[in-house]
């Protein structure tokens, strides 16, 4: 049986008085589980396993199950008041996910007391660690001043400049609560700016929840994402495959006029899962100018991560808007939508009503957010952060890569900047262990079945360390201890794997 392979076992299930016995083990609620170098020396070996009389090992689903009790209990809770038991799509793990009490630098605790590698870093808003201690200053001295004014304030300006001065192609901004707002905000600034309706995409990128970006038109194969769509926004939609300059230039030659943006995520699908190619970004930008089209690149991830000045700066291509979210906000609720003044001063008011887009929005630029994006835009205005994290990604993926090498299995990980993604089953690994840069990536990751992606994630859990559903967001204090555990907990996990015959030198 697969389950015997007795090396998936976890680095070190510690249980203060555990006398031994394996059936006392999952059961507790006490269980406190560290691992890697705090795990006390420790270790539950296959040889304990043997001595209790060949006792089958836990599968990943099971040693999940056994290792987060508190957070079964919570989610019975939470399924009595939320869809699923849980607050955001990518929070949903089968079959719960972990609550969390308490988060500091790379690290968060969960309910059960486990101490975790944090790779999803606020969903991407965090470049600075979880609490830094600049943001959380400035929260609480704005906290004691008051949290809404309803009225213009001072910290709003200076949040506005500090954007203005790090994202030079922005002119003008409104700050928004999300992401969703600022691509939903983009793309009607971009139809008022041209009289045109049609908004085109790219395949499988992804600009949050409003209704122009959700779904994709069936001609491409990928059925409307979302029911409850009006049709006309799907009419109004042209998707187009990235990458593929054949396809653009014919669309912009075909249907040109009639569209008013082109938005695409910066570095590629899914936060760069597909890179973009720079060349084709270049095309892009030679197109939509030539058609008089408004190109808004998507940098609610990349933005302030890539470089200080986001993907267009590293580029070194201006678009005409960009969106922006996460870290704009230091890790509180917030977004911004940006660029050529004449463009997002459709906003500002004028005599005639019927030309002027409303932006109300009771939470814009709420002094709470504002201390703390401008706090954090301070600190990164220079750049190092995101060099510091960069250079810890490539570190992570050049030691996880080298894992799937040793371990047999076929897989990659590959990034850009501080996001990594990892890819089972993908057979050409990046040369340089890091990634294509700003180039495409020679084959797609292959699709993975649920159940393989799944275990993945549990697995990694087991091993104390969260990644992003695939992928890890990297931050500027992310360690050395970090990367060790975190290779350490991939090869525990891909032993797991194999023994649960997920994969094998593929994936199952
Ligand atoms: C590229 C991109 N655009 C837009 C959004 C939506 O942002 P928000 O979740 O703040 O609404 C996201 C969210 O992850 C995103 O990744």
């Amino acid at each position: 049986m697969a389950h015997i392979f007795c090396t998936a076992l976890p680095a070190a299930p510690l249980q203060s008085g555990w006398n031994g016995d394996p059936e006392g083990w999952p059961q507790t609620a006490m269980l406190r589980w560290r691992v890697g170098a705090d795990a006390g020396g420790e270790i539950w070996a296959p040889e304990h396993r043997r001595s209790y009389g060949g006792v089958a090992m836990a599968t990943i689903l099971e040693r999940y199950v056994e290792l987060h009790p508190a957070s079964q209990q919570l989610h019975g809770r939470a399924r009595r008041v939320f869809p699923d038991g849980v607050t955001h799509d990518m929070r949903y793990v089968q079959p719960f996910p972990i609550a969390v009490e308490r988060a500091a630098g790379s690290r968060k605790w969960d309910i059960d007391g486990h101490e975790i590698v944090d790779f999803v870093m606020g969903h991407g808003a965090l470049l600075l660690g979880h609490a830094h201690p600049a943001v959380t200053e400035a929260v609480a001295a704005q906290l004691a001043r008051g949290t809404h004014y309803g009225a213009s304030h001072e910290l709003e300006v200076r949040w506005g400049e500090l954007v203005q001065r790090v994202v030079p192609s922005v002119e003008h901004l409104r700050f928004t609560s999300s992401g969703t707002e600022a691509t939903m905000m983009a793309l009607r600034l971009a139809r008022a700016h041209t009289g045109r309706e049609k908004v085109l995409r790219l395949r499988d990128h992804f600009h949050g929840w409003n209704d122009s970006v959700t779904g994709q038109p069936p001609a491409e194969e990928t059925l409307p994402r979302s029911p409850g769509l009006p049709h006309g926004i799907l009419d109004a939609s042209i998707v187009v495959p990235q990458n593929d300059i054949a396809a653009l230039d014919r669309t912009m030659r075909e249907s040109g006029g009639e569209i008013a943006a082109m938005i695409f995520e910066a570095t590629g699908l899914h936060w760069g899962t597909e890179p973009i190619a720079v060349t084709y970004v270049r095309r892009a930008r030679e197109l939509t100018r030539e058609h008089g089209v408004v190109l808004i690149f998507d940098e609610v991830i990349t933005g302030f991560r890539v470089a200080a000045g986001g993907a267009q700066a590293a580029y070194g291509i201006t678009p005409d808007m960009t969106t922006m979210a996460k870290i704009v906000a230091g890790g509180l609720p917030g977004g911004c939508v940006g660029g050529q003044a004449r463009i997002v001063d459709r906003i500002a008011m004028r005599q005639d009503a019927s030309e002027r887009i409303a932006h109300p929005g009771t939470f814009n630029a709420n002094p709470l957010s504002a201390a703390a994006g401008s706090a954090c835009l301070a600190v990164i205005e220079n750049g190092v952060p995101q060099q510091q994290a960069s250079a810890t990604a490539r570190t992570l993926a050049q030691r996880l890569n080298a894992v799937f090498r040793e371990e047999g299995v076929a897989g990659a990980v590959y990034g850009q900047a501080s996001m990594l993604h990892i890819a089972l089953g993908l057979r050409e690994q990046p040369d340089d262990g890091y990634g294509w840069g700003w180039h495409a990536m020679p084959q797609r990751p292959p699709a993975v079945p649920g159940r393989a992606a799944s275990a993945l994630r549990r697995g990694m859990l087991n091993e104390g360390v969260d990644l992003m559903a695939s992928g890890m967001m990297v931050s500027a204090v992310h360690t050395e201890a970090d990367v060790d555990r975190t290779e350490e907990a991939l090869r525990r996990t891909l032993r797991a794997m194999r023994a649960e015959r997920l994969i094998d030198n593929g994936v199952a």
